[in-house]
């Protein structure tokens, strides 16, 4: 696997402000996929694990949520971050809503497009999927072992060129790329990944010393499914309602049913009600 160490790529590292996200990098031209990489590190080595991120040009196997794929072309951002956060495993769900919402964060500041957030961690431009976040966590008891996220974001990447079957594993809905939405411009994609990781650093801090809650009342502000009619997709259930609110602990999306009952939705698909199923 051809890989470029950290150590040649100093300009990005001397500009990364952060203490310990990225500390330890590792550059790949193609891999299989970031996160199984990052795992398989991550249980071999058991020391100086957290912070340390894959990033890949692209990915021959990359995978996405629910046993999908995630079609990983040149162009786009493919990474892994392993983290061993001082955190409750109660809060490990709260990790990939707040990197959903750094890659929003850096969305708006870099392009100023609207980028919002559609439960639980995809991001999306007018509807239109532009980036998913895959959690894996490896737990003992009630101690967090390691987590590893999974961060793909479509860059610099034109979505027409991607076969139309390919990019419905991306989910339910369309996706779109930074480039069709910058109509056909680049942006610099080692500076987006600094400003990622820098963002999603200081969200880690906030969670370990203060907890979720400002966390979770950002990422409602920009909520694309907040307020709407749902269809939430579980593994053996179906369930339909209003997103009515989420909870300031977890994250958990608070379902309102047709009956008055709310139901807590701790994962699984959500489809807005007038929107068809791809
Ligand atoms: C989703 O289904 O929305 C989650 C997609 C996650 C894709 C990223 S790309 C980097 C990392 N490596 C993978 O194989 N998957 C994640």
């Amino acid at each position: 696997m051809p890989r470029t160490d950290s150590g040649n790529n100093e300009n990005f590292l001397s500009a990364l402000r952060t203490s310990f996200i990225g500390r330890r990098i590792y550059l790949y031209q193609t891999l299989e996929s970031t996160q199984t990489i990052a795992l398989s590190l991550a249980e071999r080595e058991k020391d100086n694990l957290h912070g340390t991120v894959i990033v890949s040009e692209y990915q021959t196997k990359g995978r996405g949520r629910m046993g999908r794929r995630w079609i990983s072309p040149r162009g786009g951002i493919w990474l892994s971050i392993i983290l061993q956060p001082k955190i409750k495993s109660s809060q490990i769900t709260v990790l990939p809503l707040l990197s959903a919402l750094s890659v929003c964060d850096v969305i708006k500041k870099m392009t100023k497009l609207n980028a919002k957030l559609k439960w639980p961690n995809d991001v999306v431009i007018d509807g239109r999927k532009v980036s998913g976040i895959l959690l894996d966590v490896s737990t003992e008891a009630d101690k967090i072992d390691f987590v590893v996220i999974g961060i793909g974001v479509n860059v610099n990447i034109d979505i027409k060129k991607i076969d139309s079957d390919i990019a419905k594993s991306a989910g339910f809905y369309d996706i779109t790329s930074l480039q069709n939405e910058l109509h056909g411009k680049e942006i610099e994609k080692f500076d987006f990944i600094r400003l990622l990781l820098e963002n999603i650093e200081s969200y880690v801090f906030q969670l370990e010393n203060e907890g979720a809650g400002e966390i979770i009342k950002k990422y409602k502000k920009i909520s694309d499914t907040l307020g709407k009619e749902v269809i939430v997709k579980q593994s053996n259930e179906i369930l339909q309602g209003v997103a009515v609110d989420m909870d300031e602990n977890d994250g958990f999306l608070l379902i309102e049913t047709p009956y008055g009952c709310i139901h807590k939705v701790v994962s699984g698909d959500v489809i807005s009600k007038n929107r068809k199923e791809k």
